[in-house]
Parts: C-alpha cells; sequence; structure tokens
C-alpha cells in the first residue's frame, strides 16, 4: 500500500514537473477537406425561466429602461456584438406545456399561464411569436423553434409552422396578418418537443420515435421557406441508446438535427456554489465539461452507423455549468454568477465542437440572459457581460470558417490522484486568410509552454487577446462589471516558423495570424 502510495506521489510529480517545462507541441493542417466549423454552433438560448425572458430580454414598451418593443436595447446591442447566430425559445421544460396561440393579439386579452416548472410564477404571455421572431429579425439571428409535443397537439404545432411561415392566403397566416405581420418570417429551425424522456413527457426512446415520426408528418415548409429542418428532442448526457433507437427509427429524410443535453455539473444533489468553489470542485466541473469530447464522439459513431454521409446534424442544444442558485434568490430561477471557471468552461466546450464539426452543427449554451451559464446578468437598469459573453465573443471569429484539424498531446492537470487534459485547442481560416487558433488551459495551477508550427499555415504576424485573473473564482459584478475582460497577451514569439506561447494556468487565449 505505501509502496503505491509513493509511486503515485513520484508520478504526480514527474507529470507536474514536466507539465512545467516540456513545450506541447500542436501540429494545425491546412487540410482542404475539412469540415466548414458551422456558425450556428454559437447559438443560444432564451427560456421562460425566471428572470430570462420577464426583466431579462423583456422590460415591456412603458419601461423606463431604453428598449426595442418592450426587449432591452443594451442586451440587443450586446447579441449583435457577439454575432448570435440563432437563439431558442421559448424553453426547455417550458416549451411542452407553452401553447402559442396564447401569446398573440392583444396583450391585454392574452390569458396567463403559470410556470410549472419554474418557481409556480404567472406569466400574462406578454412576450410571445411576434415578440420573439421581431428579435431575431433586429439581431440578425435566426429563431430556433421547440415546439409543444408533451402537451399540444399535432394540429397546433403544424398551425405555428403555418402561422410563421405561410407566405399565401391561409387561417393562419391571416390571423398572423390581422396581428400586424404581413409577410412570414421562415423559421428554419423547429424542435420536435424538448427533453422527451423527461419534462417533455417521459417518453421512452421508442415511443417518442413514433410522436415526432407523426408531428413531422404534419409540419409542412409551406413550400417558400427553403426547407424547415427538424431537429429531434435528444439525449440526455450518454444516453446512447437514445440516439441509436431515433437513428433507427425515424426516416433519415425526416430528421434535420438530433439533439444532445450536457450540463457540466459536479453532483445534483449538491451542485456547489457559483463562486464559492474549491479546486477540487473546479476539478469536478471541468472533468464534466471535457466529458462533453466523449460525448460528441461516442453520439456521432451512433450516427455514422444510421447516416454515414452526415446529412443529420448534431444539435448540442442546451450546454453549460449549473451551480447552486445565488443567495436569497427563487430556487427556481437558476440564477447563478459566472466566474474565469465559466470562462474555461465554455472555451474548451466550443473547442470541442469546433475539432467536431463535421457532426456537431448547431450548439445552445443554457442560458443567454440571467439563467445558469448566462453572458448577460441584468439587474433592473443594469447589466454587465459575464466572462462567458467575453469568450464567446472571442470565439466568434470561428462562425463559418474553414475547421483546421489540430492534433498533439495534452500535459496533465492533477488534482490529488486524478488528472484531466490540461490544454485544449482549436483552430479554423476565415475566408479572408486569417487563422485563428484558441487555446484554453485548464489546469489550475500551472502555466504550459505551447510550440506551433506556422509554417503551411500562410500568416506571419500574430495579435492575440486573453481572459484570465489573478483567482479562479473573480467575476464580474454589478459594482465592478470590468473586472474581467480580454486583453492583449503579448506572451509569445515568432521564430523561425514556430509560435512559442506561454499559456498561463485557467486562462482562454485566441491568437489570430495574418
Ligand atoms: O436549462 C434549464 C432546463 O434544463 C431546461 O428547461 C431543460 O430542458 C433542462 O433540463
Amino acid at each position: 500500500m505505501k509502496k503505491t502510495l509513493l509511486l503515485l506521489f513520484v508520478t504526480i510529480c514527474i507529470q507536474t514537473i514536466s507539465a512545467q517545462k516540456e513545450p506541447v507541441i500542436i501540429t494545425i493542417k491546412n487540410d482542404p477537406t475539412a469540415p466548414t466549423i458551422n456558425k450556428n454552433i454559437y447559438g443560444h438560448f432564451a427560456e421562460h425561466l425566471g428572470r430570462c425572458i420577464y426583466g431579462g430580454f423583456f422590460v415591456g414598451d412603458t419601461s423606463k429602461i431604453p428598449n426595442t418593443n418592450g426587449v432591452r436595447n443594451d442586451i440587443i446591442k450586446a447579441l449583435k456584438d457577439l454575432k448570435i447566430p440563432n437563439l431558442r425559445w421559448p424553453g426547455g421544460c417550458f416549451a411542452d406545456t407553452y401553447h402559442w396561440k396564447d401569446g398573440i393579439g392583444p396583450k391585454e386579452q392574452r390569458p396567463t399561464i403559470v410556470n410549472q416548472w419554474w418557481g409556480g410564477v404567472t406569466e400574462d404571455n406578454s412576450f410571445g411569436t411576434h415578440d420573439f421572431l421581431n428579435l431575431c429579425e433586429v439581431l440578425g439571428a435566426e429563431p430556433y423553434l421547440s415546439g409543444n409535443v408533451g402537451s399540444g397537439t399535432v394540429q397546433e404545432f403544424s398551425d405555428w409552422i403555418q402561422y410563421a411561415n405561410f407566405g399565401g392566403k391561409s387561417p393562419m397566416s391571416d390571423l398572423r396578418k390581422k396581428n400586424g405581420r404581413t409577410e412570414p418570417w421562415k423559421v428554419k429551425f423547429w424542435g420536435i418537443g424538448n427533453e422527451a424522456w423527461g419534462c417533455g413527457g417521459n417518453m421512452t426512446a421508442e415511443y417518442y420515435a413514433n410522436e415526432y415520426r407523426k408531428f413531422a408528418t404534419f409540419m409542412s415548409d409551406w413550400n417558400n421557406t427553403g426547407g424547415i429542418t427538424r431537429i429531434a428532442s435528444g439525449a440526455n448526457s450518454n444516453d446512447y441508446n437514445w440516439t441509436e433507437v431515433l437513428m433507427k427509427n425515424i426516416p433519415l429524410n425526416m430528421l434535420g438535427g438530433v439533439g444532445v443535453h450536457h450540463y457540466s455539473v459536479i453532483d445534483w444533489n449538491k451542485k456547489g456554489d457559483a463562486v464559492n468553489f474549491s479546486e477540487e470542485q473546479y476539478f469536478k466541473t471541468m472533468k464534466e465539461a471535457l466529458k462533453m469530447e466523449e460525448l460528441v464522439t461516442k453520439h456521432a459513431a451512433v450516427m455514422d452507423k444510421y447516416d454515414p454521409e452526415k446529412k443529420v446534424a448534431m444539435v448540442v442544444d442546451e450546454w453549460g455549468g449549473w451551480y447552486d442558485v445565488e443567495k436569497d434568490t427563487n430556487p427556481g430561477f437558476l440564477y447563478q454568477q459566472n466566474t474565469i471557471r465559466d470562462a474555461v468552461l465554455a472555451g474548451a466546450t466550443l473547442n470541442i465542437f469546433n475539432n467536431h464539426a463535421d457532426r456537431v452543427r448547431m450548439a445552445n449554451l443554457a442560458q443567454c440572459v440571467n439563467v445558469l451559464q448566462a453572458v448577460i446578468l441584468t439587474d433592473k437598469a443594469k447589466m454587465i457581460l459575464t466572462p462567458t459573453y467575453h469568450v464567446m465573443q472571442m470565439y466568434n471569429v470561428h462562425q463559418d470558417a474553414k475547421q483546421l484539424p489540430i492534433s498533439f498531446d495534452s500535459p496533465l492537470y492533477t488534482f490529488k490522484d486524478q488528472t484531466l487534459r490540461a490544454v485544449s485547442a482549436s483552430a479554423s481560416k476565415d475566408k479572408n486568410g486569417a487563422i485563428h487558433i484558441s487555446l484554453v488551459n485548464v489546469d489550475a495551477k500551472n502555466k504550459h509552454k505551447i510550440e506551433i508550427d506556422t509554417k503551411d499555415l500562410g500568416v506571419k504576424n500574430f495579435t492575440a487577446q486573453i481572459i484570465t485573473s489573478s483567482k479562479l473564482q473573480d467575476y464580474n459584478s454589478f459594482e465592478s462589471p470590468n473586472k474581467i475582460s480580454p486583453v492583449t497577451f503579448k506572451d509569445f514569439d515568432t521564430k523561425k516558423g514556430k509560435l512559442e506561447i506561454n499559456l498561463p494556468p485557467f486562462s482562454v487565449l485566441v491568437l489570430e495570424g495574418k
């Protein structure tokens, strides 16, 4: 026993020392056959949950807070700056309780709805289909609507599509026009239920596959939208059987995408504080986040069996860190702060998506405003951008860029007797020929030396932006909103066609080569 412990100690010491000394050699290939990184990987999610919509996005057009048709102007600006490609709405679990017709027409005549999943609050339905789809237009983002399968009907769902998308004369397009909108919005992305294995109806995979086929049959694209993409409610984390059953039982021509949900949670009964966490909790969160690599690889392998041409997209339509709610807030509102831990989590996850761009073609961070791993937090008239926001902005250079396949052996981040890959990376070339390399150091203690051969990349001059802080637990507060934001990074050198970088602990770095 003593001998084993000693051996373990020595191994850890060697790993730690070598992590500090040996450079990590990263190879980046300029491969013309590599896929394009779909911009929709950088999507967001806005659920009727806590203060995401009401008191977050939507303050109403009589509010003193500057707004456009009731939506805060500061949020609109922040999301435009982010180049938000798509926004998922109205849930989440809420989607399978939502009846869209309650959210159209004169606001004062709309019925209320009690949000049964999230805090039991009564909503007045003042934010509905028009408000959401008009917001997406303002943002220049594709809407991704989640339809109600759990407690709705096929008729209700197909009417929603007709209402949003039909250009000719029909009962639903007439209703839309009566409500003030002549032109259809042409919504492309439609989710057929949400978490059908849980809050969406507690269905078996086999039962849901049949439901899916039925709903999908009546989802017409009305021949004027350029086609709609039907997205199946996907697996919970590593439920590969769910993906297998859907892929086997749903004809491929009915299936545009298959979802996957994965949250980085330490323990569902004891999630831990969003700010006051130990290194052990940090390590465990990162372990859950890095699991995304295995999840995406294994779900993709199942999909490959039935769809070798990769026609069906993997849509990771809920991901992010999930901690205990902030003290003195409604437990059903899922409001949490956002630290450098979240920045690292976001950077590492987006690297995984970029590197699997052949199959992962859409993803939605949960959630956009005031809920879970939010990019924006609000407090009455105040608004702050979280460290996660800054990572999403730094990474938007990868949107629709050509993936550059990357390979390296990562050093290890060791905590007690456990290890994780310390370094994560992805790279792409945009349409102007600029190269972007994203590097994340998950390691909470050690910096890592990185060496990248840049000879074949056709660029010479590099600049870099980094996000890090002095403590893992640092965050932006309403009192100190800019404590964490990206800064220029200079601790690298370009020598003889090589980039040598000193990557600080718990940091996210994006290099640009031109
Ligand atoms: O994002 C919060 C909730 O997490 C969503 O409503 C649900 O789909 C998931 O379980």
